[in-house]
């Protein structure tokens, strides 16, 4: 793996990597990776070998000059194909994907080296991107006072992917940000250290219970500390999202905690059917045990999937091609083990309640964790029976307004909740 640095301070790279200190610089002097600094005042042609200038236009500071930059990068242009990355915080930041990518790239062939070009002052002139710059890299939303640091930290992350640079090679696949998951704590001897001890399980010997620990830690790790990583798995993952509707009418609770069975409406057929179809739900569920009730909704539905409603309005038929009447929800479950060979991953929704939240891109990931497709629960009246809480995988958040009324039809529900779990 070869790495071209252009920077008006060499010996900063000489420097760092002399004493062979870390396993980047230990594989340099062996090496397996290749740093090269170039000195961009050595491409100056003006006597006093200059590579700054005063801004056209005013302003503070100075600004590195085009033609050094553009001759040093065609230099190695002319010996090898390289790709040039303009270190800049206006860039594409850098992230362990972007740094496996760019280690790809070099190990794949598409190039022989990456060019890292390191600016100082208030930047480069502008026209060296237009002429010889692929791309430009960020390594984070703050102001460094110049370029190279930022091309270490980037050769650092590009450089542990390449085979043999890291002691234990699975360490990079294992590391923080793989799966977008950050990593779980670690612990060595002594097991007990001013009274703190390290986790039980880790002395157990068991690598089931070990892994399942792992996993759990590194959840709640990331769901604490970055929650955006979360967010970023679950909107990778929601396009392959199996998603199926139910509206429950028993067991529900009536406003004296009592149970009940509700009534079905019509609108809950007509609409629901609709955001089923908008958001590409694979089959929506209308649970209801009553005969009567179950009657009228395959009427309705074979009014506009077959009658006169079909002639008068097509779409209406095609909402309705996904819309099921069963009388239970484990009638329900049935269906979707048939359709999928997978037991579904219960989400339950309510308005209110005292219940471990969990946010539609969380599900997402735990329900692919799972391997399972997702039924959304919706309920009718005051809500669920508590039997159908202890059924569930988990409650989604509650929709939220801006005050403390709080009652929405459950059909906005739907249509509301199909967005959050699909757009995020
Ligand atoms: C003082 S900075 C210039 C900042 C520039 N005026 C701006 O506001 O975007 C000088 C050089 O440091 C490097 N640099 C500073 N912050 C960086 C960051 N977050 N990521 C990558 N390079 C950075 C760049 O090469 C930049 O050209």
């Amino acid at each position: 793996m070869k790495f071209n640095v252009l920077t008006i301070f060499p010996k900063m790279f000489e420097r760092a990597y002399q004493d062979g200190q870390g396993v980047v610089a230990k594989s340099i002097l062996k090496g397996d990776i290749a740093v090269k600094p170039v000195d961009i005042r050595s491409f100056a042609n003006d006597k006093h070998r200059s590579t700054d200038d005063y801004p056209y236009g005013g302003g503070h500071g100075l600004v590195m000059k085009v033609e050094p930059v553009v001759l040093a990068v065609e230099s190695i242009n002319s010996v090898e194909k390289t790709r040039t990355i303009m270190l800049d915080p206006r860039g594409k930041v850098l992230t362990a994907k972007v740094a496996q990518d760019y280690a790809g790239s070099l190990q794949n062939g598409d190039y022989e080296s990456i060019t890292f070009i390191c600016g100082r002052y208030e930047g480069l002139d502008e026209r060296a991107y237009d002429l010889v710059i692929d791309e430009t890299l960020s390594i984070g939303d703050f102001i460094l006072t110049g370029g190279e640091i930022a091309a270490m930290v980037a050769i650092e992350s590009i450089a542990r992917h390449k085979s043999g640079v890291l002691g234990d090679e699975m360490s990079a696949v294992e590391d923080s940000f793989s799966n977008n998951m950050l990593e779980q704590p670690h612990y060595t001897r002594p097991w007990t250290f001013r009274g703190l001890a390290v986790p039980d399980v880790l002395k157990s010997g068991n690598p089931l219970l070990i892994d399942a620990w792992k996993g759990e830690m590194q959840k709640s790790v990331t769901r604490k500390q970055r929650p955006d990583l979360i967010r970023q798995r679950g909107r990778d993952l929601t396009e392959k999202l199996d998603i199926y509707v139910g509206l429950m009418h028993y067991p529900m609770v009536d406003k004296r905690g009592d149970i009940v069975g509700t009534s079905l409406t019509n609108m809950d057929i007509h609409d629901i059917s609709r955001s089923c179809m908008t958001f590409d739900v694979s089959r929506y569920f209308i649970i209801n045990p009553q005969a009567p009730q179950q009657e009228v909704a395959m009427r309705v539905t074979k009014h506009w999937k077959e009658g006169a409603g079909l002639a008068y309005n097509a779409n209406r038929s095609e909402a309705f091609e996904r819309t099921d009447v069963v009388s239970s929800l484990f009638e329900c479950i049935a269906h979707i083990r048939t359709a999928t060979g997978k037991k579904p991953f219960i989400v339950l929704t309510t308005a209110s309640g005292d219940y471990d939240f969990k946010a539609p891109y969380e599900i997402v990931c735990d329900a692919h964790d799972a391997d399972a497709p997702v039924l959304l629960l919706f309920g009718t009246g005051w809500g669920f029976h508590e039997s159908v809480f202890q059924m569930s995988d988990a409650v989604a958040s509650p929709i939220n307004g801006r005050g403390t009324y709080n009652h929405l039809s459950v059909r906005s529900a739907v249509a509301i909740m199909l967005d959050r779990f699909v757009n995020f």
